[in-house]
């Protein structure tokens, strides 16, 4: 029988007690340097869900300037900032009209300053969301390829080609675009005729820039400097896999995400990781060594296997690279292990340490993801009112959990603005208010990602819950959220967000973004997923047995239930769906 404990106890149980704890041999061992990118934790913030002064119902860069000293108080290293600049905002900014403007929505350039001279006082860096793939379509440079004759030098700087077919009524090839329907859109040409067609991997709004023209590479490299002379701690890097095409733009049969598809390895795609793309980042590995302060470039890289991605962070291409197969695996303590180990090996072998991600505003947040019904109706988006909605007690209590175990592995890891404070998906917004362009472009098959880029809460009152003065929103919050408030956690010594504080800073404090992983086994509990790094043992329970607990002091839990003590025999146990930090100080592991 299993007595609760609302309180976690120090754990002083004879090892000898406990059966079948083994280590295996290390799988890790860390690549060269101590770098602050080797072991960073970035926080995502998505400006227009962030804060907002105006009261238009949009974050801005002011809300980010007066909100930071919260955000760095978690015990983070930088922010990844999503963006910004001049948009006609088709997807959220991903769509950029003005790579050297801040869009008036955000703020202005001086807003910017004034962001930057405070993430400086507060010791954070500022990571810039650079869009090379594609620009928007009101871009001077694609306005001025529009109008431009065919052939021309204008065009050249984007990917036009004649249509197939008679009259050119056909598509130049078979590439589908991303948010849903072909990648390509024919334009009118100056004299009034149906003319040429241009690509886009994302939404017809978003035409693709052409890198085989060296004036491309030009621009983008000062538009690098442009931020990195502002004071930008580096640059997270859009579709960072995208940029070159195989120059013939052959068929092809994969899917338009690059998602693994029989008969077609992503190897071969020819819009995805052609050599050439490399060099386009060996050259803004050079042009960031030239400023002070180890600024950095991540890959959105969405490479398979992950053993091919590992080539975005060779020695003298990116620092960093996104890890979507962590977490696209589902709760499954061997497809964890299995994908954790690959992804360290992969990385080590470039001497690049691994990163690690659970949530983003691309895909459900995993307090939603993972208490939601399996397998769920669109892997990668969004719930909507007419699905089964998921159990959101099971969902937090799994995700604090995850969290857990991944801010205990050795790398880099990356969190999405307010996970710290429990949330989940809006998974009840109504279809008309949805804006992500692949709901319209799929005429509503897909739901997309609006879900999880809801604004945030700040307090328990007030119609927008804190996020402006006025009530406005450009997407409703769920019911529930007052109690989720940051106002609501901030003095709660029990609350989500004190769980993310405390977890951090003893994640600095052991250098455990450093470490050494060592996988640690249990025979008798294959749900229970274990290792050791910096003499802490990270334990998740998968399985829905508790699982006998080592020799140990129990630093951090995912919840107060966590740990339950079996009152036949005495001894700790891990309860399901909970995981824990034990400090091995003092005790010997057995090899
Ligand atoms: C990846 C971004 O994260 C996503 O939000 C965007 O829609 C696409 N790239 C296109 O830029």
């Amino acid at each position: 029988m299993i007595e609760r404990m609302s309180q976690i106890p120090e754990l002083a149980v004879n090892q000898h007690s406990i059966p079948g704890y083994t280590f295996e041999s290390a799988t890790h061992s860390p690549s060269s340097g101590d770098e602050w990118w080797r072991r960073s934790v970035i926080y995502q913030i998505y400006p227009r869900s962030f804060r907002d002064t105006t009261g238009n119902g949009i974050g801005d860069l002011p809300g980010i300037t007066r909100e930071l000293h919260r955000v760095a108080s978690l015990g983070i290293d930088a922010i990844w900032l999503s963006p910004f600049f001049a948009s006609p905002q088709k997807d959220a900014g991903y769509d950029v009209s003005d790579y050297r403007a801040v869009d008036p929505l955000f703020g202005t350039l001086e807003d910017f300053d004034n962001m930057i001279t405070e993430a400086d006082r507060l010791g954070v860096k500022i990571l810039v969301d650079i869009v090379p793939n594609h620009c928007s379509d009101e871009h001077t440079l694609f306005k001025a390829a529009r109008a431009a004759a065919p052939g021309s030098a204008a065009r050249n700087m984007f990917i036009f080609r004649d249509g197939q077919g008679e009259n050119g009524q056909l598509p130049p090839n078979n590439w589908q675009s991303h948010f849903g329907g072909s990648a390509w859109t024919r334009i009118t040409e100056a004299d009034g005729t149906e003319g040429q067609y241009y690509l886009h991997l994302f939404d017809s709004s978003q035409p693709d820039f052409n890198w085989d023209n060296p004036a491309v590479g030009d621009e983008f490299e000062s538009v690098l400097r442009f931020w990195l002379d502002r004071g930008a701690g580096g640059f997270r890097v859009d579709v960072a896999h995208a940029l070159v095409k195989e120059p013939e733009l052959p068929n092809w049969g994969g899917t338009a995400d690059g998602a693994p598809t029989p008969g077609f390895p992503f190897s071969e795609a020819p819009m995805f990781g052609r050599p050439a793309v490399h060099d386009v980042y060996r050259r803004w590995r050079a042009v960031c060594a030239e400023y002070d302060g180890e600024r950095v470039l991540c890959a959105e890289a969405n490479v398979h296997p992950i053993e091919a991605m590992a080539d975005w962070v060779r020695p003298d291409e990116m620092h960093q690279s996104f890890n979507f197969p962590f977490l696209h695996t589902g709760w499954d303590a061997a497809a964890l292990k299995a994908i954790i180990t690959r992804s360290l090996r992969a990385f080590d072998a470039v001497g690049a340490p691994s990163t690690w991600v659970l949530s983003n505003h691309d895909v459900p947040r995993h307090a939603t993801r993972l208490g939601a019904p399996v397998p769920a109706p669109r892997p990668g988006d969004g719930l909507g009112p007419d699905d089964k909605q998921p159990d959101m007690q099971l969902g937090l209590a799994r995700a604090k959990a995850a969290t857990l175990m991944m801010l205990g592995l050795p790398g880099g890891a990356y969190l999405f603005q307010g996970e710290e404070l429990g949330l989940g998906d809006n998974t009840q917004l109504p279809h008309e208010l949805r804006q992500d362009p692949s709901y319209a472009r799929t005429g509503g098959e897909r739901l997309g990602r609006d879900g999880c880029r809801v604004p945030l809460p700040w307090s328990t009152g007030g119609e927008s819950l804190g996020f402006n003065d006025s009530g406005a929103g450009w997407l409703p919050q769920p019911a529930g959220w007052a109690e989720l408030s940051r106002e609501a956690q901030e003095s709660d010594p029990d609350s989500t967000l004190a769980f993310y504080r405390e977890t951090l800073a003893l994640r600095r404090g052991r250098e455990l973004g450093l470490g050494n992983l060592n996988w640690l086994v249990n025979e008798a509990y294959p749900e229970l997923l274990g290792f050791e790094n910096s003499g802490i043992l990270v334990l998740m329970n998968l399985g829905r047995l508790p699982v006998p607990l080592p020799t140990g002091t129990v630093l951090v839990a995912s919840s107060a239930t966590a740990i339950t003590v079996d009152s036949d025999s005495g001894v700790p146990l891990l309860a399901p769906d909970s995981t824990v930090w034990v400090s091995l100080e003092g005790s010997t592991p057995t090899a």
